[in-house]
């Protein structure tokens, strides 16, 4: 692997500054940063992952948990499934419930694929520990990241590492900072067109030792509010509550949480398995895009570039896919320095991304009570529930959105 080919330290101008040099700088330790790095790898080609918090930080950040086929699909590829193929639930449909009913959209049975639950920190660790086998560099708590020379032939990434300040030189960087990251807004102002939508509700999450009562997920309508039932295990529960966007936590206490989960998510006869909580949280709903994906030679990916609302469970999907497409393109520039993929990155990223919005705000907005103070809004949920219930195509078109598309049809 061309990596860490240099490593001088020498005193420039006042202080220390010691300089490497990698192939590809990432700027992110998440699902997008890391799966990046070791696909790069794959090919023989040198990366170094930037990334600001601690490993226990990163290792423990609560998120979503649902993979599309794609994502499983590219974590068998990389040979880092083996934990997700023990541990990982595979699901051939989800459940939707409304007014006491409940529709089963048996996913596998109309697309041939599946979903498969498995924790975001569970995959975010596999990834680490695989960095970790194959020497692949994952630096933690380095501080003041910034890019620079984005325009031009030699990009490079400066920050605060344990023994000072450090300088990376890079070919190309990708920025993978999530949404809150340093690496979008280093983009000259006037090249990025921003989309964003911020829904008035948000989700309280909670993950409790409760073995679920359902088999597969339901995502519930109802009139006090949405809700979703999922899980990690066949002993723990993952639940889910719209409550207002700025809700504090405090507000919830756990016998508060159950009863209100037994309000919109419970029918005659059953009920939500309850059990100890031992992790709460609130997550605020947004949709964003930014265009393009690029700037120079860094190149966004995952969350830095896009955001959806996790009703439709696409946010690590759509940031795996990124990195697939963009490890592809990194290859090509490398391998002969063909850079047609480089320059088709964001075209071939944003089509699915696209999608994933317009998804993930249909089912937010199928599900979700509006707060409107108009009945109108109610009403039309309903006949699309009740239109989903009566006709396969409508079945059909939810279940090959919420399953995910296909990779090959891309580029
Ligand atoms: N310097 C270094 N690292 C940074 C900086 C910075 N200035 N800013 C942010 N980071 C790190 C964060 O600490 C985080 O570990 O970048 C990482 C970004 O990871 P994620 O937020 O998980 O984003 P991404 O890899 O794109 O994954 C998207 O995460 O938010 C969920 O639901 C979303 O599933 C989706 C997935
Ligand atoms: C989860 O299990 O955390 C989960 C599942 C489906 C979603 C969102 C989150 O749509």
């Amino acid at each position: 692997m061309q990596n860490k080919i240099l490593r001088v330290d020498y005193p420039p101008n006042m202080h220390s500054l010691s300089v490497s040099r990698t192939q590809v700088g990432i700027v992110g330790a998440g699902p997008a940063g890391l799966t990046l790095a070791l696909l790069l790898e794959r090919c023989g080609i040198g990366s170094v992952v930037l990334e600001r918090r601690d490993r226990p930080y990163v290792e423990g950040r609560v998120r979503a948990g649902l993979l599309e086929q794609n994502t499983v699909d590219l974590m068998r590829e990389l040979d880092v499934a083996g934990r997700l193929e023990e541990h990982g639930l595979a699901h051939d449909g989800v459940y939707l419930r409304w007014q006491g009913q409940t529709l089963h959209i048996p996913m596998t049975e109309l697309t041939g694929r599946s979903i498969t639950v498995y924790g975001q920190q569970q995959v975010v660790g596999d990834l680490i520990d695989a960095c970790g086998e194959r020497g692949v560099e994952v630096r933690f708590e380095v501080e003041d990241v910034a890019v620079h020379g984005l325009d031009g032939e030699s990009p490079f990434i400066t920050f605060a590492g344990e023994e000072g300040e450090e300088r990376l030189d890079c070919e190309l960087i990708a920025g993978c900072d999530g949404f809150h990251g340093v690496c979008r807004p280093s983009i000259p102002a006037g090249v990025l067109n921003e989309y964003e939508y911020t829904y008035p509700f948000g989700w309280l999450g909670i993950l409790a030792a409760a073995a679920p009562t359902t088999d597969e997920l339901i995502y519930a309508w109802h009139e006090r509010g949405f809700s979703l039932y999922s899980m990690r295990s066949p002993e723990i529960s993952r639940l889910y509550l719209q409550v207002p966007a700025d809700e504090d936590v405090a507000e919830w206490p756990d016998e508060r949480i159950w009863e209100e989960l037994q309000a919109r998510l419970g029918v005659e006869d059953w009920r939500v398995g309850e059990g100890e909580i031992f992790d709460k949280g609130v997550t605020p709903m947004r949709s964003f895009v930014c265009e393009p994906m690029q700037f120079g030679r860094l190149f966004l990916a995952g969350d830095a570039a896009h955001i959806v609302p996790p009703t439709g469970a696409k946010g690590l999907n759509l940031a795996v896919n990124d990195v697939r497409l963009l490890a592809a393109a990194m290859a090509a520039h490398f391998a002969d320095g063909d850079d047609s993929l480089l320059d088709r990155y964001s075209e071939s990223a944003l089509r699915r991304v696209w999608r994933a919005q317009d998804f993930s705000n249909f089912m937010t907005q199928l599900l979700h009570r509006l707060d409107d103070g108009e009945p109108f809004g109610a009403r039309l949920q309903l006949s699309r529930l009740e239109q989903l219930r009566r006709s396969e195509a409508a079945r059909r078109n939810l279940a090959e959105n919420y399953v995910g598309l296909p990779a090959e049809d891309d580029f």
